[in-house]
C-alpha cells in the first residue's frame, strides 16, 4: 500500500477486515515490521481517538512515533503557491512537507475542510501537497472530505458484530448540531458501506432531512430518504452522525427537530446496536439513554481504531 486516502486503496473490504481482527487477536505479531521506522503524525486540528491509536498501532508494530500539532507548535504555514509571504504565514508547505519526508518513513496528515468554497475543498489540495512534497507514503488521518481509518474501524465493528445467518441492514442518520462540522465521516462511511454493499456484506440505507444530500459519488448505491422512521424499520445497525450542507456548502439548514435519535425512537429497529465515531454532543446528536445503554458500540468503535490503523500501517511498511 502506497497510501490510505479512501476505501480505493484496499482491494477487499472482508480481507481487510480479516487481517485487522487477527492483528487485533495478535496485536505484536508483526512488532519486528517497524523496527527502526519513524511515523510522522501531523495533526492541522484537534484529536483524541485518531491520535491515541494510531500511535499505539505503529508502537505495536514496532515503529517510533513523532506527533506535530502542526497548528498550534508549527510556523505559520502558507499553502498556496505564488504568493508573496509577506503577511503572517512564516513556512511554506513545499518545504515544511518536504523536511518531515526526510525525518520520517510514513507520515499521517489531519486536516479538516474551511467549510468556506466546495471546489477547493473537495479538491483535497492540502493533502495531495503534502504527499507530493514529503515524498512519504501519507496515512489520511481525516482530511477535506473524507475519514478512512474511521470508517475501516466501523466495518470491522459492523462485521464483528453482526449476527452470521443474516445480512445486516446499516443505516446512516443525520442527527442534529449546533455548528456546520464536515461532511467527511459521512462522506467516508457511505463510501465504504457502498463498497461493503457491492461485496455483499451489508443492505445500506442513508437518511438524512431535506437539503443534506451527501455528493452523488460517495453514495452510489445507497438507498436514500428524508424519512427517518421509513429508514430505521428493521434496521440492525444504526450509525449516528450530523454534517453540514453539501449543496448549500457548509450550511447549517435546520435545527433538526425531532431527528435526535433517542431508545424510543429505536423501538422500530431491530434492536439495533447504534454507532457514532465520537466525540458526540450527549443529548443533542443523540441521546444519553442510547449511550449509556446496552446499544451503544461507540466505545468498541473507538477500540477497533487501533487495529484499523494497525493494519494499514502493516500493509504500508511491507511496501517500503
Ligand atoms: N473519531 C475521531 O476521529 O476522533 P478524534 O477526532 O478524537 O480523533
Amino acid at each position: 500500500m502506497k497510501q490510505f486516502f479512501s476505501v480505493k486503496d484496499i482491494d477487499s473490504i472482508s480481507s481487510a477486515v480479516e487481517e485487522a481482527l487477527e492483528l487485533k487477536a495478535n496485536p505484536f505479531s508483526e512488532e519486528q515490521l517497524g523496527k527502526h521506522k519513524t511515523l510522522g503524525l501531523v495533526f492541522l486540528n484537534p484529536s483524541l481517538r485518531t491520535r491515541m491509536s494510531t500511535q499505539k498501532a505503529a508502537m505495536q508494530l514496532g515503529m517510533q512515533v513523532m506527533v506535530m500539532n502542526l497548528n498550534q507548535e508549527g510556523w505559520a504555514l502558507e499553502t498556496q503557491d505564488g504568493v508573496v509571504m509577506n503577511g503572517s504565514s512564516v513556512e511554506h508547505i513545499r518545504e515544511a512537507a518536504a523536511v518531515m519526508g526526510e525525518y520520517c518513513d510514513v507520515l499521517g496528515l489531519r486536516s479538516f475542510p474551511a467549510l468556506k468554497q466546495v471546489e477547493q475543498d473537495y479538491s483535497e489540495e492540502l493533502f495531495k501537497k503534502f504527499q507530493a512534497y514529503s515524498k512519504k507514503p501519507v496515512v489520511s488521518l481525516e482530511s477535506a472530505t473524507l475519514h478512512p481509518l474511521q470508517s475501516l474501524a466501523d466495518i470491522i465493528t459492523i462485521m464483528e458484530q453482526a449476527s452470521k445467518d443474516k445480512k445486516p441492514k446499516v443505516v446512516l442518520t443525520w442527527a442534529p448540531h449546533v455548528k456546520p462540522l464536515p461532511q467527511a465521516v459521512a462522506n467516508s462511511f457511505s463510501e465504504w458501506m457502498c463498497q461493503a454493499q457491492k461485496e455483499g456484506l451489508v443492505e445500506f440505507v442513508i437518511t438524512h432531512p431535506d437539503g443534506y444530500q451527501l455528493k452523488e459519488s460517495f453514495t452510489d448505491g445507497a438507498v436514500i430518504t428524508t424519512d427517518q422512521d421509513q429508514a430505521l424499520s428493521a434496521a440492525d445497525f444504526v450509525y449516528v452522525k450530523n454534517w453540514s450542507s453539501y449543496a448549500d456548502y457548509g450550511q447549517v439548514l435546520t435545527d433538526g427537530d425531532g431527528w435526535m435519535l433517542d431508545e424510543q425512537r429505536l423501538k422500530s429497529t431491530n434492536q439495533a446496536k447504534v454507532m457514532h465515531c465520537l466525540p458526540v454532543r450527549r443529548d443533542l446528536e443523540l441521546g444519553a439513554d442510547i449511550l449509556d445503554g446496552s446499544h451503544s458500540l461507540v466505545i468498541e468503535q473507538a477500540a477497533n481504531r487501533v487495529c484499523a490503523a494497525q493494519l494499514v500501517l502493516k500493509r504500508i511498511l511491507k511496501d517500503l
